[in-house]
């Protein structure tokens, strides 16, 4: 939500604009605990409003990591499953989405979020917002995976080639994945090319932003300010 103070004020106190402006005038408006006269100054939903002592809007930005645990969805409701809300502490949950699902079974660093705008930057692809994975696999690798997901895969289903995808191989049967989109299961069904079965995903970092070593499987903690501004001016110097 983004609105002019005036618009904000007329709404919330159901008054008309021309009252807004004597309103403003005499002092009686805080926006984050500094008066504000000026009717032009835009607000979001994060401003704290206070006309008088009552509080208008009191919402905070909440930004979290998680690390994801497997056999849990990424949703915010599910009939049948435990989800990541589930995970969070209740006092914490309100208006929270995912900013970047993984699978049921895959594990890591998962963002959660009320603050559409930033999750929004985060999946834009031009941002070229890069994600790492840790993967292990049935079979052993070979150099030409390497080639093959270097060069993009044509997926018929979406009719789109992937985007260069950095693999490193770091034994016989796990390597390291880094991708700067998020097709449906990429990572699976890149390694299904080559019938080999995915039998671990664990994401490590998104953008400069690593998970926590601190944090156990199931455990979440809030971002500091820098972790947020860190991802938030993330994008076009991410090209690969
Ligand atoms: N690719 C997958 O296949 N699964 C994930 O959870 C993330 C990327």
């Amino acid at each position: 939500m983004q609105a002019r103070l005036d618009r904000f004020l007329s709404k919330h106190l159901s008054l008309q604009r021309k009252a807004i402006k004597p309103l403003l005038a005499s002092g009686r408006v805080q926006v984050d605990g500094v008066v504000v006269s000026d009717a032009d100054r835009i607000v979001t939903q994060f401003n704290h409003i206070v006309v008088d002592d009552a509080v208008l809007q009191q919402h905070v930005a909440r930004y979290l990591m998680l690390n994801k645990p497997a056999g849990v969805v990424s949703a915010t409701k599910d009939a049948k499953h435990k989800t990541v809300i589930d995970l969070i502490e209740e006092d914490q949950t309100a208006d929270l989405h995912i900013a970047g699902r993984l699978d049921f079974n895959s594990t890591g660093l998962l963002l959660l979020t009320n603050d559409g705008r930033w999750s929004r930057q985060l999946s834009l692809p031009e941002n070229n917002i890069r994600k790492r994975y840790r993967v292990t696999l049935e079979k052993p690798l070979t150099e030409d995976y390497v080639q093959a997901f270097s060069a993009g895969m044509y997926f018929e289903f979406e009719n789109i080639t992937t985007r260069p995808v950095e693999l490193t191989i770091l034994t016989e049967h796990s390597a390291e994945v880094v991708l700067c989109e998020g097709r449906y299961h990429q990572i699976k069904r890149m390694f299904g090319r080559f019938n080999n079965e995915v039998l671990t995903l664990h994401r490590t970092a998104i953008g400069d932003l690593s998970l926590d070593n601190a944090l156990s499987l199931g455990e979440s903690r809030p971002l500091r300010g820098g972790e947020v501004r860190l991802l938030a001016n993330q994008g076009i110097n991410n090209v690969f």
